[in-house]
């Protein structure tokens, strides 16, 4: 595993991961100096328009040099699976996200926000915290600890409840939130 070619292969990863997960700490810290009034809301909507490009360009980038990754180690083990979920997640909440983005840029400031746009937004940036942090942790450990690591034992089921726990939850915040905004 440990040849020339993986650690080319690993560098690019890393990189990626530098460029994807780097743009998404800059988005969330302007989205706490905004809550905390440090910057304008206008900032937070342009560093965003931004930095949204640079995250799928490093998410690219970490699914296209992961593949051969993959195959030059030749083996998928439980924790993979789980990686395999997390990095799909955020795949998959890239797109919903992307939309609430591009609809805070027609917001004006000053402009009252609905509360079932930011609860979507809140639930949005969480998914997205979770996969990344998610799929680090286990390359991490993949790297640093065991190379194979058969944990958890259905992987599959784990990633489905984990999933439908996602799911429950913005079903319960879509008709609390919906409902109190019905006149
Ligand atoms: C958001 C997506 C991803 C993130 C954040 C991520 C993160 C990481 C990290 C932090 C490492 C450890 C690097 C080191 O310490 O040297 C790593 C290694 C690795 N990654 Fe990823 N990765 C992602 C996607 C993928 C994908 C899609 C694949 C495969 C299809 C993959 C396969 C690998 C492999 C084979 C290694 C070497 C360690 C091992 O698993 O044995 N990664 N990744």
């Amino acid at each position: 595993m440990d040849t020339t070619p993986f650690f080319i292969l690993l560098f690019f990863h890393l990189a990626s991961l530098i460029l994807g997960f780097g743009s998404v700490l800059v988005t969330d810290l302007y989205g706490m100096l905004w809550i905390r009034d440090r910057v304008r809301f206008r900032e937070l909507v342009n560093v965003s328009g931004v930095t949204g490009k640079f995250v799928w360009v490093g998410w690219a980038g970490m699914v296209v040099t992961g593949i051969p990754l993959i195959l030059l180690k030749g083996e998928v083990d439980d924790l993979m699976i789980l990686k395999f979920v997390a990095v799909g997640l955020i795949g998959i909440n890239g797109i919903p996200l992307h939309m609430l983005q591009r609809r805070l840029q027609a917001f004006q400031t000053g402009d009252e926000v609905p509360k079932v746009f930011m609860f979507r937004l809140g639930l949005s940036l969480f998914v997205s915290q979770l996969g990344w942090w998610s799929a680090i942790l286990i390359g991490f450990l993949h790297r640093h600890v065991a190379e194979i690591i058969e944990w958890p034992p259905r992987p599959w089921l784990v990633s489905a409840l984990v999933l439908l726990a996602l799911l429950a939850v913005w079903g319960v915040g879509e008709a609390i939130f919906k409902t109190r905004e019905e006149p």
